[in-house]
């Protein structure tokens, strides 16, 4: 039997032209649709941006900042957000979006007023977090994860582990502590951020909103809009997080020095 013929290579199928990848990492297609969003809404921010690349060597590594400002311009990350950031730093809206949709603290959906997050995670939720969490939706009258209750005052989401296991079960409001939380004191916190009023977090800076959060994430966190260094100034480490240190410093226990890079020990 003579062998059989070489298998042929598979064929790509047709290229739409208008979906054909360019030098830029986009299609023709996106860079069509980026030319026709609208940004104008962030026409205020637009030496903010140019602040913030004046922070890199290159400019798309100030994305996720830029992406900030955008939320706090419109609480979310829109189309427009992403054309421009585009737009901004010279690259594909594709390349933006793949940003924004893998980080949760880029929302797709506007945010209300505040955004309460309850840790969920092993620990928080062993010690109450799941109860925290029913109980905190039940106040809002039913709405759910990344959902914001009918009167705009907030919007809630479950939080994978929010670094305060020490403290559990926490949640965090504009991404501000409240430590050892329990049913009745989440549902307190959520009644008073629906009056409007702004609960003292049990730690770091007082509360102000979601939008003025991302202002200080985007890294003007001495900005008067946002209450200027005051703001940030609050005390941010818990006794329970440095009683490890102090055992250490007690008993003069040190860390062993890091071995120079290269050497052979
Ligand atoms: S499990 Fe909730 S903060 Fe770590």
């Amino acid at each position: 039997m003579s062998p059989l013929p070489p298998e042929a290579p598979p064929q790509a199928p047709p290229v739409d032209p208008a979906h054909a990848i360019d030098e830029a990492g986009g299609t023709v297609a996106q860079h069509g649709e980026l030319a026709s969003v609208d940004t104008t809404v962030f026409d205020g921010v637009r030496e903010r941006a140019a602040a913030i690349l004046l922070r890199y060597p290159e400019p798309r590594s100030a994305l996720l900042p830029l992406l900030h400002l955008t939320q706090h311009v419109e609480g979310h990350v829109s189309r427009a957000g992403i054309a421009f950031c585009a737009e901004v730093l010279g690259i594909t809206t594709a390349e933006v979006s793949a940003v924004a949709t893998f980080y949760t603290m880029y929302k797709r959906e506007p945010v209300g007023r505040h955004l309460v997050s309850v840790c969920t995670n092993t620990l928080c939720a062993a010690l109450g977090g799941d109860d925290i969490y029913a109980a905190v939706r039940e106040r809002l009258d039913g709405i759910g994860h990344e959902q914001t209750a009918a009167d705009g005052s907030m919007t809630i989401e479950h939080a994978e582990c929010l670094a305060a296991c020490d403290l559990a079960p926490v949640l965090t409001v504009d991404y501000e502590f409240f430590d050892k939380q329990t049913v009745d004191s989440a549902v307190e916190i959520v009644d008073a951020l629906r009056r409007g009023e702004k609960p003292h977090p049990t730690r770091g800076a007082p509360l102000t909103d979601f939008r003025s959060v991302e202002l200080l994430l985007a890294g003007f966190f001495d900005d008067p809009a946002v209450g200027g260094l005051e703001a940030v100034a609050g005390p941010s480490a818990a006794e329970e997080s440095l009683r490890g240190a102090r055992l250490a410093e007690e008993r003069g226990w040190t860390a062993p020095p890091v071995p120079d890079e290269g050497s052979s020990s």
